[in-house]
């Protein structure tokens, strides 16, 4: 049994790929290396690379069948929310069409098993706090709108061809892998962890702190920061249940159920580096929800996941590391 990850020379999807094959997993990536980079599929973890798009259903039935897959685990997204807002066809395009063909495939060559990576955008401005699966879902950019209308998608296609589904909400992914040498890295870079450690490696002058005027106790917006292991670890877990026989979609929260205000970030990165990163506080970001807080107890009961690395500072260690081993990024 063979797991087919799209988007596995991704952020995300590259620990993933790795976390799978240090428990033993057969793994095969498909990425089109838009944005994702040759270099996060480690050579050294042996796994094929097919570099083509998700919506080459001809090539994709071509590589289901070829490596006997029975799980989808699928990443192949764009995910940034400015860019969804300033063009919006592109991720209707390339979120939403480009699951429907994969899916397509997947019929086509009877494999009928998905993960989904799914994101707290979903849910837009929450009603409360912390978030849970069933709460209202108000997507406040095209990002989320398509993330959820893929979701969606899930539960048709359940209904239409047997396909079984888990769609994972992620928080606020952050860290790296602590032995192996794989990180985040985005062009250009829009996430507070990284655009700080850009600060601490001298390659900005400062962090910009998207306002400090929101209704929380140091004005500045919190989220829920989760290490890229823990998410990870969850895809496995989330392979497991689906391989268990569980049917039907279903969706899961993945935060650590505590959050951290931009401030409260900064501090933590001024300790761990030991630079001093200065701070100015800017306007507001368009579209920011003042905080995101994960109630994942759901996928603790169901899954049977926990997450391992919850300590801010070693979340941010974790990155700090990569980050200083490798200060371009990844050389593709
Ligand atoms: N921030 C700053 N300065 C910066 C960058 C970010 O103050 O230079 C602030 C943001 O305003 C926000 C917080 O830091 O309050 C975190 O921002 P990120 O851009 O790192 O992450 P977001 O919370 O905006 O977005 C993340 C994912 C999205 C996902 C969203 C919803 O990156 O893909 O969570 O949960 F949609």
């Amino acid at each position: 049994m063979t797991i087919l990850v799209t988007g596995g020379a991704g952020y995300i999807g590259s620990h993933t790929v790795a976390e799978l094959v240090q428990h033993g997993e057969s793994v095969v990536v498909v990425d089109s290396l838009q944005t994702g980079h040759r270099g996060a599929v480690l050579a050294s973890l042996n796994v094929p690379l097919y570099d083509f798009d998700i919506r080459d259903t001809a090539q994709m039935v071509d590589v289901l069948q070829r490596h006997a897959v029975d799980t989808v685990i699928h990443f192949a997204a764009n995910s940034l929310v400015g860019e969804s807002v300033q063009n919006p066809l592109k991720y209707y395009d390339n979120n939403v069409a480009g699951t429907a063909k994969l899916l397509e495939a997947m019929v086509q060559a009877n494999v009928l098993c998905i993960v989904f990576s799914s994101t707290a955008a979903v849910y837009g401005l929450p009603e409360r706090m912390p978030i849970r699966e069933a709460d209202r879902k108000l997507p406040t950019n095209p990002y989320g709108e398509t993330k959820l209308a893929i979701e969606r998608m899930f539960h048709w296609a359940n209904q239409a061809y047997g396909l079984s589904s888990v769609s994972l909400r992620y928080f606020n992914a952050a860290g790296a892998h602590p032995t192996l040498p794989i990180g985040e890295d985005h062009q250009p870079e829009s996430h507070l962890i990284p655009i700080i450690l850009q600060v601490a490696l001298g390659q900005r002058e400062k962090v910009n702190i998207f306002g400090d005027d929101y209704d929380t106790a140091d004005g500045t917006c919190i989220r829920d920061y989760i290490h890229v292991m823990d998410l990870a670890k969850a895809h496995r877990l989330a392979v497991q249940y689906l391989r268990n026989g569980e049917k039907g979609a279903s969706a899961f929260n993945l935060g650590n159920g505590s959050g951290f205000s931009v401030q409260e970030v900064i501090d933590v990165a001024r300790k761990v580096t030991g630079h001093p990163i200065p701070a100015q506080v800017s306007p507001r970001r368009a579209g920011d929800p003042p905080q995101l807080i994960a109630d994942a107890t759901e996928a603790h009961r169901v899954l049977g996941w926990t997450p391992e690395r919850t300590e801010l500072a070693e979340i941010v260690a974790s990155a700090w590391q990569w980050h200083q081993a490798h200060p371009q990024g990844y050389q593709d």
